[in-house]
This record gives structure tokens, sequence and C-alpha cells, in this order.
């Protein structure tokens, strides 16, 4: 598997290239697109393998038996996260924007509030002001160039009407692995104010070299209220397969789920069941360790990039292959950095106000691409910041 190798993925409806211009107003001709988190490398052979297996068959009738994809799933969180998981905890949703949508419906009601630790992922917001829930933004304060989680300062803010927290982690975007201390935090915090933890753990295969993910599920005290949500999609960039899994270790939380499920009639699709089947296994665990060194790199010069910049900062990345990138101590508004950014660089990035309370000066940058597309970006950006020089 060579990560160097350039792909072209335009016209073939990906949302990141083929959607850059409408969006961001970057022409795919010229610019480079580093905002939605998918990757521009093909996955590895066994889940290529799997996927031709179903073509050259050629029938794609209903799924049936889902035994070896659900011990595929229990096999990957005990040899890669050390949690043991029963296969009749594990539902399967149409991802994990729809796994959350699923836990506000079957947890909460119109008008209960849902918390989220701001800045982070745009679609919890979406889906939680979609669903008439009221969004309680706490905003984590950045310490030593990188966020933490202040309880004093979240209880001060609680009202007493919220529900549910939303938590993520390993955190988009601002690419934090969390400390045990600090999880043990969330579930007290949790507890205090009678919670129910939807914690999404999409990025945790991709933490970087010597960093280590603990689930939340292995923090003590929280199963009775205990939402996991992973899945292989981030991981094996196979996200237009729209399939995660919903883990609930509770037997009311998992009726309570389960019955919304049947509700609604969702049942999987086949693709993404022999996909993930396929991928969670030695071969894919190998991949993803190529992979994640290869992200390290990458990370290094682009950051390398970023720091020859006087203003702008990257947060340090321990985990994800997205770069939260501040634009504060330039001076500029955000009309200015954001224009530089993508009429000068050429580079179409995530906006920070998209990610809620505290990411207004920052844009996020994805770096799962060949190494010579971040050198490219890296030169680009200092040369639309020349003048800071
Ligand atoms: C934290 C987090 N959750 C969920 C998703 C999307 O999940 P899905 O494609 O399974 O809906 C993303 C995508 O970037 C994400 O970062």
């Amino acid at each position: 598997m060579s990560f160097d190798e350039i792909i072209d993925r335009r016209g073939t409806h990906c949302v990141k290239w083929d959607m850059m211009d409408t969006l961001y107003g970057v022409s795919p001709d010229t610019g480079l697109a580093m905002w939605v988190a998918d990757m521009d490398f093909r996955p590895p052979n066994c889940v290529q393998e799997a996927v031709r297996g179903m073509l050259d068959h050629g029938i794609y009738g209903y799924f049936g038996d889902d035994s070896a994809y659900k011990g595929a799933i229990q096999w990957w969180m005990d040899n890669r996260h050390g949690w043991t998981v029963d296969p009749d905890w594990i539902f399967t949703t149409h991802g994990l924007v729809n796994g959350t949508a699923m836990c506000l419906d079957a947890f909460t009601k119109e008008g209960d509030g849902v918390v989220l630790f701001t800045p982070v992922y745009h679609a919890f917001a979406k889906v939680i002001r979609a669903s008439n829930r009221d969004l309680r933004e706490l905003q984590m304060p950045i310490e030593d160039g990188t966020y933490r989680l202040d309880f004093e300062a979240f209880d001060a803010q609680m009202t007493g009407n919220e529900k549910m927290l939303v938590f993520c982690s390993p955190h988009n975007p601002g690419g934090r692995v969390w400390t045990r201390e600090e999880l043990e935090g969330v579930a007290e915090f949790a507890r205090r104010h009678d919670l129910i933890v939807v914690s999404d753990e999409i990025h945790h295969d991709l933490v970087m070299p010597g960093q280590s993910h603990i689930p939340m599920a292995r923090i003590e005290g929280l199963d009775d209220r205990l939402v996991m949500m992973t899945a292989a999609t981030k991981t094996f960039n196979i996200a237009g397969a729209h399939v995660g899994n919903v883990i609930i270790p509770d037997p009311d939380l998992r009726a309570r789920f389960g019955a919304r499920m049947m509700a609604l009639g969702m049942s999987p699709n086949s693709f993404g069941l022999h996909m993930v089947t396929a991928a969670y296994s030695p071969e894919g665990a190998a991949w993803v360790d190529e992979l994640m060194t290869y992200i390290a790199a990458n990370a290094e010069v682009f950051d390398a990039g970023i720091a020859a910049i006087p203003g702008v900062t990257s947060m340090p990345l321990q985990s994800t292959y997205l770069s939260w990138v501040d634009f504060s101590g330039t001076g500029m508004s955000r009309e200015e950095f954001t224009a530089r950014v993508e009429k000068e660089a050429g580079i179409a990035a995530n906006h920070g106000p998209t990610f809620g309370k505290g990411g207004e000066t920052w844009m996020r940058f994805n770096l799962a691409a060949p190494r010579s597309v971040i050198e490219d970006a890296a030169g680009r950006l200092q040369s639309a910041f020349a003048d800071l020089q």
C-alpha cells in the first residue's frame, strides 16, 4: 500500500472534491480539498476483496446472519481497545450521525437539554437542533495550547433540564486523546447531573503512535447510563458505506433503543456489513498502524509549515487526521483569514464557527492525503500569509 499515490477523486460524486467549489468557492482544478473527514487513500486489500467478492457474485439481496460481522466487531474491540463486548449489545445504525439522532429519539424528548463540550463535531448540534432539543454548548477552555474539561465551570452552567451528554472521544476537531482522569471526570459529571452519556468514539483507531485511547466503557460506574458509538468507517475510509456500531451494555437502555430501531424499520446495508467484517481483521489492523505512522509524518510537515507563519498555530495532534488551526494571533478578521486560505492558498478547509462556541478564529484542515499534497498545502499557506513573516 502506498499512501503516496495521488488518486484523482474528481468527478466521482465524492463530496470532498466535487462539492468544494459550491461550498467554499475553491476550484477542484487548481485547489486542494482539505475539509470533510474522509481520506484520499484506498482502504486495505481485505476491504477491496470483500467488495470484489460481492461484485463477482453479482447478486445484492438482503443480508442475513450477522454473527461473523458482530464477531469481527467483538474481536476488534477486544484486540485493539481492551474492551470486551457482548454481541447482543451491538446495534447497527446508518452511521453515527444517525446513531446520535437515534439516541436523542430513544432517550430524550422535545425541549430536553443536550450537552456538548464545544467546539465539537458539527453534526451533533445539527441533529440536536433539528430534533427540537435544547442545545447546551459548554465551551472548553484552552490551557497549554490544548482543550481541557473544566467541570466546575460546566457545573455552573447547568440548568437542571439536561438529560444527555454527547461526548467526542478522541476529540474532533481538537485531536485530544482524553486521559483516564478526564474520562472519570466526565463520568462523575454525568452522574452528578443525571445524564445519559453518548460517547462517540468514531476516531478511536486514529491515534498517533505512542498515544492510547481509553474507551468510555472501561471507566467505572457508567454502565447504567452509557451508549458507546464506534465505527470502522473513519478508520478504513469507507464512510460512504454509512454503517456504525451503537453498543449499549445496559439492558434497559438497550431495550428502549431496540424498540425505536424497530419502530423506524431500520436494518443495515449489506455492503457496509461485508466491508466492516473484512476490515476488522489482522490485515486491517496492520494497515491502520501503517496509516497512522504516515499521518503522524504528514502532521509534522503541516505543523512545521504552520509554525513558520507568525500568529498562526495548530493544536498538537494526539489523534485524528484533522488539524485544528488558530488564526487569532494574526489580528485579521475571520473574513480576511478565510479569504486568504480559500482565495489565495486555494484550500477548502472547514470553518471554525461550524463547530460551535469557541471555534470562531479556527479552521480545520484534513491531513489524510499523500505527503506531496500536504507539502503543497503548507507552502500555499505560507505564501498566502507571506506578508506576516
Ligand atoms: C465525531 C464524529 N462522529 C460522527 C461522524 C460521522 O459519522 P457517520 O459518517 O458514521 O455518520 C464524524 C465524521 O467526521 C465524526 O467526526
